[in-house]
């Protein structure tokens, strides 16, 4: 079933687990992932970058993403994922998606607050939720590592904008990592304390450590996001499949397989994070 943002987050914070974030990219990434979560009873996040709502790709993509959810037997958030301006937002809410970040993690401190905050007040008349970031989040090849989210800066952040979960800096990135990252836990939990309970959003989940992972959920991360890995696991599969002497050709037939490989990536995401056996 297809839910608000806000859902997902109940849930993950009655259970203390975190709800995984997939990044989907075409309508068989969307295949595995739900697959994986309906598999698994699990509530999950699908969520799609901007550049991916904006011509042709956002009118053939959301449809998928809001079929895929209103079909499936789970809850499913239709995020966005990193929403630079009300440009974005905005086109988001008319492809129906559910949840909405904004980044405005690249302003100045105020300047992101009283964006995100005009974000959340018209997300707000949907019933729909709002993800923002304070602290900015780079990429793997980025030289320089951002400044790490303050927990006092994340207090003032919670308070004035009114978001229901946030994006925080303490030690990932975009990407494939060069060497695996080592989450500043203490600071997970400062950010915690300091915002009276905050849903925490950790990105930059691909080739973070399970144990780092597990750490960061007990720590009080209650959405942990996804992309890379689950490009490289579509992607190894059809490659893998074009080498088979026996490959289909039809393309629904040879996308089995990458919709599995998928799915069974999600399977992992979604244990480690403790998402299983959440829902009936
Ligand atoms: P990765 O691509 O590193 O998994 O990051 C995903 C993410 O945080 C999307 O916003």
């Amino acid at each position: 079933m297809l839910v608000n943002l806000k859902t997902v987050l109940s849930l993950a914070e009655a259970g203390g687990f975190a709800i995984p974030a997939f990044n989907v990219y075409n309508m068989e990434t969307v295949m595995g992932a739900v697959k994986a979560a309906e598999e698994l009873r699990a509530p999950v996040i699908l969520q799609v970058y901007p550049r991916l709502m904006k011509e042709e790709a956002g009118y053939y993509l959301s449809p998928v993403v809001v079929a895929a959810a209103r079909k499936a037997t789970v809850p499913v958030c239709f995020h966005l994922d990193h929403g630079p301006s009300e440009l974005e937002t905005t086109r988001a809410l008319r492809w129906g998606a559910t949840g909405i970040m904004l980044d405005g993690s690249t302003l100045p401190f105020d300047e992101n607050i009283a964006l995100t905050r005009r974000v959340v007040d018209t997300c707000a008349y949907l019933d729909v939720q709002v993800e923002g970031e304070l602290g900015h989040i780079g990429t793997t090849s980025d030289r320089e590592q951002d400044e790490f989210t303050r927990p006092e800066d994340a207090k003032v952040f919670f308070e004035r904008t009114g978001v229901s979960c946030l994006a925080v800096a303490v030690g990932t990135a975009h990407g494939r990592y060069k060497k695996p990252p080592k989450l500043d836990i203490d600071r997970i939990k400062a950010i915690r304390e300091a915002t009276g309970g905050a849903a925490l959003v950790l990105h930059g989940g691909s080739g973070v450590p399970d144990e780092e992972i597990k750490k960061g959920v007990a720590a009080g991360i209650r959405k942990m996001n996804f992309a890379t890995d689950i490009c490289y696991a579509f992607l190894d599969a059809c490659k893998e499949e074009l080498e088979r002497p026996d490959r289909a050709i039809a393309i629904d037939n040879f996308m089995k397989r990458p919709i599995e490989a998928v799915k069974a990536f999600c399977m992992t995401r979604i244990k480690l994070v403790g998402a299983d056996g959440k829902v009936k």
